[in-house]
């Protein structure tokens, strides 16, 4: 009896000292990880914008301090004295028009043969006419030279029918990081700007065909202008959306506070954003661009930078233009690529909450690139670059953080749009 009662409590201390154990591994294991957590956190937050990409390459072209022009352009027709200016409406228009979508089509030798018009480095300019439009049609790709074909085979006779002066710029991102959309279309507009006087940059996505050509490639003076608003993929349905870190609650737990301290003072309730999508196919003009920075370059892999454009865009005080309503969509190229195929950018709502507070200080002006190839092929104009790539304690943050801490994480030039000031 006495020998059960001994080994009973050996038993019972042997399992209290085993849990006991269990205990201090876990806190042990706990603490080290909330540590390394929060030695990241605080890396992130006195990050400074540049410091939040790096680069392999040794050369890295600052956009601000390495301006050169190197004029590309093609001469223009000796135009007659007779040449009257292009119509705003051109009367070679066929209205809707047929497509393949299947990433078949044809051969690169045979999309040439039948835009003979079209001058080495994808360039053309009407010569009945003088053109109202100069249009730098960029186009971000990486892996995608099917969709490449189809789409330019598809749209060269049509830009051409629509009378406009243009060129194709293909931004080519080398392998290696995550893709960068945004980063690319800025690279587009700073080679366009060395490459010639251009009043309209054209965002286009590989994978979208046009399904009518009366939708012109022309800018607005007064607003930028949204093509893809309708598009086979999304149900040809206008998209609206709500930033996810920029909820409700959050709102109104701001406008609470604002409240409690402003006291009698009269506070409208903040808006909940809804961001209306500009991706696919946007277009704006030389001072529309420049007036919101350009994009955003600190969105890796798919989604929110076109969101962040959007609120660039209302912070300048643009409506977004379509005239041609529904009039005007797009079918998507097969086989269509996915978000994961190119990794959400699990980042994205974090950036998108102070779009915003950040657009005068990193965008156009604080892009940085590397130009590894420039080559005038006969149906475009190839710019391969390295972007580098997002700064490791930024991928290491974001792959560990959960959505509700990525969206409470500040950064320090980060400013809450209730206290921002400039
Ligand atoms: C993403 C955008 C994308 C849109 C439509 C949003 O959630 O942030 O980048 O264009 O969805 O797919």
């Amino acid at each position: 009896m006495h020998t059960r009662r001994l080994i009973c409590s050996r038993l019972t201390q042997k399992q209290t000292l085993f849990k006991l154990g269990i205990l201090t591994c876990t806190l042990i294991i706990f603490y080290a990880y909330k540590n390394s957590e929060y030695a990241a956190y605080h890396r992130i937050q006195s990050s400074d914008f540049l410091e939040l990409e790096t680069f392999d390459v040794e050369e890295v072209l600052d956009v601000k301090a390495n301006w050169k022009r190197t004029q590309h352009f093609i001469t223009k027709p000796s135009y007659s004295k007779n040449t009257r200016r292009c119509p705003a409406s051109p009367n070679k228009l066929l209205g809707n028009v047929s497509s393949t979508r299947l990433a078949e089509g044809q051969s690169w030798s045979q999309i040439e043969a039948q835009n003979q018009n079209i001058v080495s480095g994808g360039a053309y300019v009407p010569d009945e006419c003088i053109p109202r439009h100069r249009v730098a049609i960029i186009i971000p790709l990486r892996n995608r030279d099917l969709h490449l074909r189809v789409l330019l085979a598809h749209m060269h006779p049509i830009w051409q029918r629509q009378l406009i002066e243009y060129k194709v710029f293909v931004i080519t991102q080398v392998d290696g990081s995550a893709f960068n959309r945004a980063k690319l279309l800025n690279v587009g507009v700073a080679e366009a700007k060395k490459d010639g006087v251009y009043d309209c940059y054209v965002f286009q996505d590989a994978d979208l065909l046009l399904e009518n050509d009366h939708c012109l490639y022309t800018c607005h003076d007064a607003n930028p202008r949204h093509l893809a608003m309708y598009i086979d993929k999304y149900s040809y349905e206008a998209l609206q959306y709500r930033v996810l870190c920029s909820k409700y609650e959050e709102a109104k737990g701001a406008f609470n506070a604002l409240k409690s301290v402003l006291k009698d003072e009269p506070v409208h309730e903040p808006e909940i954003p809804v961001v209306k999508y500009v991706g696919g196919v946007a277009m704006m003009t030389a001072e529309q661009f420049d007036s919101v920075n350009g994009l955003s370059n600190l969105y890796w892999g798919w989604g929110g930078e076109d969101d962040d454009l959007y609120f660039r865009m209302k912070a300048k005080g643009f409506a977004i233009d379509n005239p041609y309503g529904k009039n005007c969509s797009y079918r998507t190229i097969r086989p269509e690529h996915t978000a994961m195929e190119n990794g959400e950018n699990k980042a994205r709502h974090f950036f998108l909450r102070y779009a915003t507070a950040r657009m005068n200080k990193e965008g156009f002006n604080t892009l940085r690139y590397s130009l590894l190839a420039y080559e005038e092929r006969p149906l475009y104009t190839n710019i391969t670059v390295d972007v580098g790539r997002q700064s490791n304690e930024m991928v290491e943050y974001f792959s560990r953080s959960s959505q509700e801490s990525i969206c409470s994480t500040k950064m320090r030039w980060d400013k809450k749009w209730w206290d921002s000031s400039d």
